[in-house]
């Protein structure tokens, strides 16, 4: 395995980046779940942590999709990158607006009051759930975000090269990168500003992600397994299709209960409903595509690009459609359900898409023929099982959350503090399993190809 252009090299630089974010994300994931315990554990308080490890959540994940596009786009093109200089400043620009935020979410955690008005903006933190950077990080991310797509933009304009999975690739991008528009809005309205945030949060996970899933696992089975580019891209389309179809008006399911129209309850409703069939089509992609192949180079890499179709459908598909009809959303909204659903989507749909696409390409990278798989596989069990176990836990927790305070109207307090006690000392135990599988994972990956053979062997 070799890379074909030197320039792809540059994935790696965000994939280290994007490491160090998820073992950062995890270590305050474990410390907000010991919180739930202990309120009072550790020297910056629940919000802040909570602050810290959904923010760290989304940023390496995009961090680890700009990685991976600037290797699938030079690849696909068949040649350099247009600018490697520029990538390289677009990758340390990155690096030092975000370590900036991180150091400013700490800062207010510990001095509230820093987080003075500038301009009629706040200094540290905007406050909005997943997306709280200030807007003078948001503009800085959105230049970031610009270069970048302006250099895979002029990659493909040199060998005027348009694949379709390049197309699908770009094309999720620019619309993940407008999507991040609405959330910059100010609107007087609480209702106004719910109603443009769940733009950001919703098209992006359900939208313009799912649209590059799409294209990257297409891109993954032809790397693993040589399935044939004009079945995989036809599968593409389809998926793509019906995720733009079903995901757009889904969004109404964000739009029950915050003051928007009565009619969000049947557009949400029904479409919400539909947006597990294009996530099955993925798994059938990838089962279907796998089957006729034999002798696979990269066990592994095949391995999390169909993990990772899987738990796209289960965490993201099912643990999705069991809240999604008003009639059940009324009694579930904002619960530990919600979280639930919240941890095993974004870890079967996203975490383990980064972490395929790292090990279907960074082999290539380090030019490594063959690598000892054991790492690898262990890391990815710790991890699933672990987070198996940390959903069921907070789904108990969330269905007696909703009976005892929705429907026999016990305190919030009570039913957190007593009946639900032992889910929260499963979940931080469940936690610690978790992170040792990250820990497998982050020296998996400073190691893979670097041993020597003997050692691999
Ligand atoms: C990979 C894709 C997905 C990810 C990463 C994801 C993630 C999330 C997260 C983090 C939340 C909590 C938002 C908050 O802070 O309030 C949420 C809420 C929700 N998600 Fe998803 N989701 C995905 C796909 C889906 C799908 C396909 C469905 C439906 C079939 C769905 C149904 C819902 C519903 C109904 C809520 C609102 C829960 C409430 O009322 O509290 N999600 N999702
Ligand atoms: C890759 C792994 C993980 C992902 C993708 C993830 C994702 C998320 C998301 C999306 C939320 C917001 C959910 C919501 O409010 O609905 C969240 C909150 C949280 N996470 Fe994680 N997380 C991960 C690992 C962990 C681990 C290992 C722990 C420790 C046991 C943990 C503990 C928590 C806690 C305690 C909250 C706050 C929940 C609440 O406000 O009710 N997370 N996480
Ligand atoms: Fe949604």
């Amino acid at each position: 395995m070799t890379i074909k252009h030197e320039s792809q090299k540059i994935a790696q630089h965000f994939y280290t980046f994007a490491v160090l974010l998820f073992l950062v994300q995890v270590l305050v994931g474990i410390i907000a779940a010991v919180q739930f315990i202990w309120p009072d554990f550790f020297i910056l308080n629940f919000n802040t942590i909570r602050t810290l490890h959904i923010n760290a959540l989304v940023v390496w994940l995009l961090v680890g999709f700009m990685g991976a596009t600037y290797y699938v786009v030079s690849e696909e093109s068949e040649t350099e990158l247009w600018s490697l200089p520029l990538a390289k400043f677009q990758f340390w620009a990155t690096v030092v607006t975000i370590t900036t935020v991180v150091l400013g979410y700490i800062i207010m955690g510990l001095y509230p009051q820093a987080n003075i008005l500038v301009f009629g903006t706040r200094l540290l933190n905007e406050g909005r759930e997943y997306i709280e950077a200030p807007r003078w990080a948001d503009v800085l991310i959105v230049i970031s975000v610009l270069l970048f797509l302006l250099n895979c933009a002029m990659t493909v304009l040199k060998t005027k090269k348009w694949t379709g999975i390049q197309g699908v690739l770009l094309g999720g991008l620019v619309f993940l990168a407008l999507m991040y528009l609405p959330g910059m809005m100010y609107a007087k309205s609480m209702v106004k500003d719910q109603f443009w945030w769940w733009w950001v949060v919703h098209l992006w996970v359900e939208g313009a992600w799912e649209i590059i899933a799409g294209a990257l696992l297409a891109f993954m089975l032809m790397k693993t397994i040589g399935a044939k580019r004009e079945v995989v891209e036809k599968w593409m389309y389809v998926e793509v299709g019906l995720v733009l179809f079903t995901g757009i008006l889904g969004t109404g399911h964000h739009y029950y209960w915050i003051g928007t129209p009565e009619y969000w309850l049947w557009v949400g409703g029904i479409f919400s409903s539909l947006e597990p069939i294009p996530l099955l089509l993925m798994v059938w992609n990838a089962f279907r595509t796998t089957r006729e192949t034999r002798n696979v180079e990269n066990k592994v890499g095949l391995y999390y690009t169909v993990a990772n179709a899987i738990f796209n459908f289960v965490g993201a598909g099912l643990w999705g459609i069991i809240h999604t009809l008003p009639q059940v959303n009324k009694w579930t909204h904002g619960t530990q359900i919600t979280t639930a659903h919240g941890h095993l989507a974004f870890y079967g749909a996203y975490v383990l898409l980064v972490m395929a696409m790292i090990y279907v390409t960074l082999p290539a990278i380090r030019g490594v023929k063959e690598f000892n798989p054991s790492r690898a596989f262990q890391s990815f069990w710790w991890m699933t099982i672990s987070m198996v176990f940390i959903v069921l836990t907070i789904t108990g927790a969330g269905m007696v959350q909703t009976y005892m305070e929705r429907l026999m109207g016990l305190d919030y307090v009570a039913v957190k503090a007593n009946y639900n006690l032992w889910f929260w000392i499963f979940r931080a135990i469940f936690g610690v399993g978790f992170l040792i599988g990250v820990g497998i994972f982050v020296v998996d990956y400073f190691k893979l190809g670097k041993e020597p053979a003997t050692a691999r062997a």
